[in-house]
């Protein structure tokens, strides 16, 4: 628990944890038990989640929402016009763009292109979202991928350009060639080049 006192002295307590080398700015909202580490940075207007955990050297842009339950491995900077829902998971030294055509000297006034990265979705350590796609709910980023396209649910995919080379479980397994967990026994199948879990058709 971390309490602050403002200028009238008056003792506010907080249910996050920021390390004392973090800086986070103003008009930020933080949820309940999420913790932010050494040297990152919480940019005005964010909104972090509950039970969130942000590493080292973490930077989190003006405006940027983040949902519940996300983890982001160090030096992974969010860039605003990216958007992270519940329980993804950021792997270290992951990439965010926002702009397709940067220059130095001609400025875009903000005018940012937006990803969405779903709910359950992991991104592999160092890969790379080139602005503009949708990361499907639980689907699976390779290490060192550069996606360059929308990603469906449940997919797994690798390389560069990332192409789809397999299914993963929600648990975040890779499946088998049946469809099947090797780890937690769900099993799945495929209809429109889409997965369903056979329990729920979810
Ligand atoms: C993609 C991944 C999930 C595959 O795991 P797996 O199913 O056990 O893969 P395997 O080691 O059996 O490899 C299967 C094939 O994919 C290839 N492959 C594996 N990882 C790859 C990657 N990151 N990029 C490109 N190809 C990859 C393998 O070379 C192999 O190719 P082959 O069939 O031609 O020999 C895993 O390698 C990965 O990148 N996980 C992310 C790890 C990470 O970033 N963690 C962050 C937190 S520490
Ligand atoms: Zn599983």
């Amino acid at each position: 628990m971390l309490k602050i006192s403002n200028k009238k002295g008056i003792y506010q307590i907080m249910d996050y944890f920021v390390h004392k080398t973090a800086i986070v700015d103003e008009s930020v909202v933080i949820g309940d038990n999420t913790k932010i580490w050494h040297f990152s940075h919480i940019q005005s207007g964010a909104t972090i989640g509950a039970s969130c955990t942000l590493g080292q050297n973490v930077n989190i842009s003006n405006n940027v929402k983040i949902g519940n339950g996300v983890k982001i491995q160090n030096n992974v900077s969010v860039y605003e016009g990216v958007t992270i829902e519940d329980f993804v998971f950021c792997g270290p030294s992951c990439v965010f763009t926002n702009d397709l055509t940067p220059r130095a000297r001609y400025s875009k006034n903000h005018k940012y292109i937006p990803t969405v990265i779903r709910h359950d979705a992991t991104l592999g350590a160092n890969c790379t979202i080139v602005c503009g796609h949708e990361i499907g709910h639980h689907a699976t980023i390779a290490a060192g991928a550069v996606v360059t396209s929308n990603v469906k649910p449940h997919s797994l995919m690798a390389g560069v350009p990332a192409k789809q080379i397999g299914w993963v479980c929600e648990c975040g397994q890779v499946l088998d060639a049946n469809k099947k967990c090797p780890d937690c026994g769900r099993e799945y199948e495929e209809e429109d080049n889409e997965l369903r879990d056979k329990r729920n058709g979810n």
